[in-house]
């Protein structure tokens, strides 16, 4: 049986409620390169956690890590999701265990229509969403099913990369940087979005250069500074304090 440990400990090493996904003191290397260097978090159920933190911090290799991508190796620490332990998983377990990752590139398949997309996330269980309420809360894609994925706009890729997501059962949305070289106006649309997924209960660590977009969608936040964090508390802490977001964001 798997039990999930007592690590669930705030900053001030107090006990807090059991967490969802619990990260704990992880450490991942690129070959020799000591790149996570002990990151533990809590995200709580049903949370939006925003991941911030200047270029190269490490935010893309812990999403890899917890994803249980091959690159970055994890060397120490503990990843628990639901009761379930993720650090002894490959990715593929931890896709069947409810993790999806949005990778920055988005990943669209060429030469597939947008509905052709979807209908590969489905080919093998666990299925989340149905194609149709994907379009449901998605309607451009639903307008667009019959076109080639690759040739979407960059904001219908990217949702087309996070509807793709949700035709798996996930427990987990992990997205790396879903705001890039994408209009006010369509950030504002993917946010809204978010929002929904968010209330139909999927928990979401959201990756943005695009903080302060973030930070206004998350409920907490969590920086990183090479590789370690420097903060762990709510998103709205965040945004009103001016020297922590010039020391650690650049913004
Ligand atoms: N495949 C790799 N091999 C070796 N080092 C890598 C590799 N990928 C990333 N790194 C290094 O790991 C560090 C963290 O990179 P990572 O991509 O996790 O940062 P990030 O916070 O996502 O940055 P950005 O905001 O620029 O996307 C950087 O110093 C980077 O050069
Ligand atoms: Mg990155």
């Amino acid at each position: 049986m798997n039990v999930k440990p007592d690590f669930n400990k705030n900053a001030n090493n107090a006990a807090t409620a059991p967490a969802f996904l619990s990260v704990w003191d992880i450490e991942a290397y690129y070959g020799e390169s000591y790149i996570v260097q002990g990151v533990s978090f809590n995200v709580h159920e049903g949370e939006i956690l925003a991941l911030l933190g200047r270029n190269g911090a490490g935010k893309t290799s812990t999403l890899r890590t917890i994803a249980r991508m091959g690159d970055p190796q994890l060397k120490h620490g503990e990843i628990w999701l639901d009761h379930q332990p993720l650090h002894n998983m490959a990715a593929y377990q931890a896709s069947a265990a409810g993790i999806a990752l949005v990778p920055e590139d988005r990943c669209i398949i060429p030469g597939l229509t947008v509905e052709e997309n979807l209908q590969l996330a489905q080919i093998a269980p666990p299925i989340g969403w149905s194609i149709e309420r994907v379009y449901e809360l998605f309607p451009r894609l639903g307008e667009r099913r019959k076109q080639e994925g690759v040739t979407l706009s960059g904001g219908e890729q990217q949702m087309l990369a996070i509807a793709r997501a949700l035709c798996r059962d996930i427990k987990v949305l992990l997205l790396d940087e879903p705001y890039e070289g994408l209009a006010p106006v369509i950030v504002q649309e993917i946010a809204k979005t978010l929002q929904i997924i968010r209330d139909q209960g999927i928990t979401t660590i959201i990756v943005e250069q695009n903080a302060v977009a973030a930070l206004k969608l998350a409920d907490r936040a969590v920086i990183l500074d090479t590789g370690s964090v420097v903060f762990d508390g709510s998103a709205v802490e965040v945004l009103e304090n001016d020297a922590l977001r010039a020391e650690y964001l650049a913004i």
